[in-house]
């Protein structure tokens, strides 16, 4: 893969509006996906009908499951098509175009795609969206205020220069925003814990630490 393959350098971009069956190709969903969206969202007859070549209005005749949704994504409510097996870094990046939720093992490892939902953190490559209707979705976009004012958190990372690369930030500050809303006044230990699930490549731990407990101080 090259990097004009990809937006980010990291996946290329799937199309979504090429019919049921390019929709799953171009979501490259592995079989053991499918399978953990028919398990976790009860959505056989919807999947089997687009497994197996059924067109849209089949699949919707047979009781398929309701591809559109609506979901609250930074105190807004987007409208969006979402194939049953589709994870929300997924939508969140390729339908919403919120592309600070990063992408990076896409299998649980990493932390990346962290975002809040109902203020807990979670990997978002690891949910499906399906299952999120109804439940209040944080992005990193979501955290500024209206005026332009960043969180605590954003602006102790600034203060204490905690990024290098920044890839790994978007995760590491919702991570760290989730804990100081649980906790507002965490050890170093709690906070080196809470980010725990966050690798970052480039190491710089002790910078998001420095941070972490910068905006503990702040707020
Ligand atoms: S991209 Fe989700 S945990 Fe790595
Ligand atoms: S700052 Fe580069 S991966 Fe964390």
């Amino acid at each position: 893969m090259t990097d004009k393959d990809s937006k980010d350098g990291i996946y290329p971009e799937p199309q979504f509006d090429r019919g049921p069956i390019a929709d799953i190709a171009s979501a490259r969903a592995s079989r053991r996906q499918f399978i953990k969206g028919v398990i976790a969202s009860g959505v056989v007859a919807s999947s089997a009908g687009l497994m197996y070549g059924c067109s849209r209005e089949e699949v919707a005749a047979s009781g398929g499951v309701e591809r559109m949704l609506r979901l609250t994504i930074n105190g807004e409510t987007r409208t969006v098509d979402v194939l049953p097996n589709e994870t929300l870094a997924m939508t969140l990046r390729y339908k919403l175009n919120l592309t600070g939720t990063k992408l990076g093992c896409d299998r649980g490892e990493c932390g990346a795609c962290t975002v809040l939902i109902d203020d807990v953190s979670t990997y978002s490559c690891s949910t499906l969206t399906h299952m999120v209707r109804g439940r209040s979705i944080t992005t990193i976009e979501g955290l500024e205020s209206a005026d332009g004012t960043l969180h605590p958190v954003q602006q102790a990372m600034i203060d204490e220069l905690g990024p290098q690369c920044g890839f790994c930030t978007p995760g590491q500050i919702l991570s760290a925003v989730a804990l100081l809303k649980s906790n507002p006044s965490p050890t170093r230990d709690e906070v080196r814990h809470a980010l725990s699930g966050n690798l970052c490549r480039c190491g710089a731990y002790d910078h998001y630490l420095n941070s972490v407990m910068r905006a503990a101080e702040m707020a």
